[in-house]
C-alpha cells in the first residue's frame, strides 16, 4: 500500500543552508498493517508524512501510496489517502460538522452518504457535545478530534498521521488507537508518527525509527527487542539512538 524508495529530502534554509531533512529513506507499509515512525524532534517524521501526503516533493526517491507515484500522479495519491497533519490547519470559524461536510464534499461525498458519514465520525470520535461550536472556541484535544475527523470522513485505504495523540487525554488517546485499529481489521494501512512510546507498542505490527533523517532500523517489536537485547520500546529507542552508528535492516 505504501513502499518508500531512496526518499531524499533537501530543504534550502536561509540562516542553516542545505538541511538533509530524509536520507535515502526506504521502507513499506502493507494493507492491513499498522507501521509506527519514531524518532527524536527533527529526525525528519513529519518530512517523510508531507511528502507521502504530496504537500511536498521529494528531492530525490520516491514512493508509490495506493498504486501511485507521489512525484507523477499526486492527485490520483491524494484521493486515496487521509492526512492528518501536525498543524491541524482547521478553519477557526467553521464547527467541526461544517469541517467534515466541506472536506467530504471537497472529496466528491454524495450529499446522503456524506451526511451518514458525518454523524458515524461525530459519533465515533465522541464530538456529540460541542459538533456545532467554531472550532476556535475549542480546546487542543477537541480540535484534534475534529482534525481526525477530517481525515477520516471519506474513508480512505490510507492513513497517513502525523502525531494523532497529540494533545489528547488518555481516554481520547484511547479511542483513537481503537479506531485505528479498527481501520486494520477494516484492511486500511496505517502509517502514523509518535512520540508516545506505549502507543507505539499497542498499535504497531511494524516500527521504523528515523533519526538525522536516516532509518535506523525497521522492525517488528521482537526483531528490535533481537537488535537490542532491550525490553521496552523506550529503551530500545535510547539504545537506538544513542549507541549504533549504522542503519540495520531486520526483517521478519
Ligand atoms: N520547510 C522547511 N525548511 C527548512 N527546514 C525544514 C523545513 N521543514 C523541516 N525542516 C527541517 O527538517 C528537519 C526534520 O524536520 P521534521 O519536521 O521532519 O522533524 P520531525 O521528526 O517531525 O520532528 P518533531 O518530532 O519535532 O515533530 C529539521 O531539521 C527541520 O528543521
Ligand atoms: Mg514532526
Amino acid at each position: 500500500m505504501i513502499r518508500v524508495e531512496g526518499l531524499t529530502k533537501v530543504f534550502q534554509d536561509k540562516k542553516r543552508g542545505a538541511v538533509r531533512a530524509l536520507d535515502q529513506v526506504s521502507f513499506e507499509v502493507k494493507p492491513g498493517e499498522i507501521v509506527g515512525i519514531l524518532g527524536p524532534n527533527g529526525a525528519g517524521k513529519t518530512t517523510a508524512l508531507r511528502l507521502l501526503a504530496t504537500v511536498l516533493k521529494p528531492t530525490q526517491g520516491t514512493a508509490v501510496v495506493a498504486g501511485y507515484d507521489i512525484v507523477r500522479e499526486p492527485e490520483m495519491v491524494r484521493s486515496r489517502i487521509g492526512f492528518l497533519s501536525g498543524d491541524m490547519g482547521l478553519y477557526g470559524r467553521l464547527t467541526p460538522r461544517e469541517i467534515l461536510a466541506f472536506f467530504g464534499r471537497l472529496s466528491g461525498m454524495e450529499p446522503a452518504a456524506l451526511k451518514r458519514r458525518s454523524d458515524e465520525v461525530v459519533s465515533m470520535l465522541g464530538m456529540a457535545a460541542y459538533a456545532d461550536t467554531r472550532t476556535d472556541k475549542l480546546s487542543t484535544g477537541m480540535r484534534q478530534r475534529a482534525a481526525i475527523g477530517r481525515t477520516i470522513v471519506h474513508d480512505p485505504p490510507v492513513l497517513i498521521l502525523d502525531e494523532p495523540s497529540y494533545g489528547l487525554d488518555v481516554p481520547t488517546a484511547r479511542l483513537i488507537e481503537n479506531f485505528i485499529l479498527e481501520a486494520r481489521r477494516g484492511g486500511k494501512c496505517i502509517l502514523f508518527s509518535t512520540h508516545v512510546m506505549e502507543e507505539a507498542e499497542y498499535l504497531c505490527d511494524r516500527i521504523v525509527v528515523i533519526h538525522e533523517g536516516k532509518v535506523r532500523i525497521t522492525g517488528t517489536m521482537e526483531d528490535l527487542r533481537a537488535a537490542t537485547g532491550k525490553t521496552r520500546l523506550r529503551e530500545i529507542f535510547l539504545d537506538l539512538l544513542n549507541i549504533r552508528e549504522e542503519p540495520m535492516e531486520a526483517k521478519a
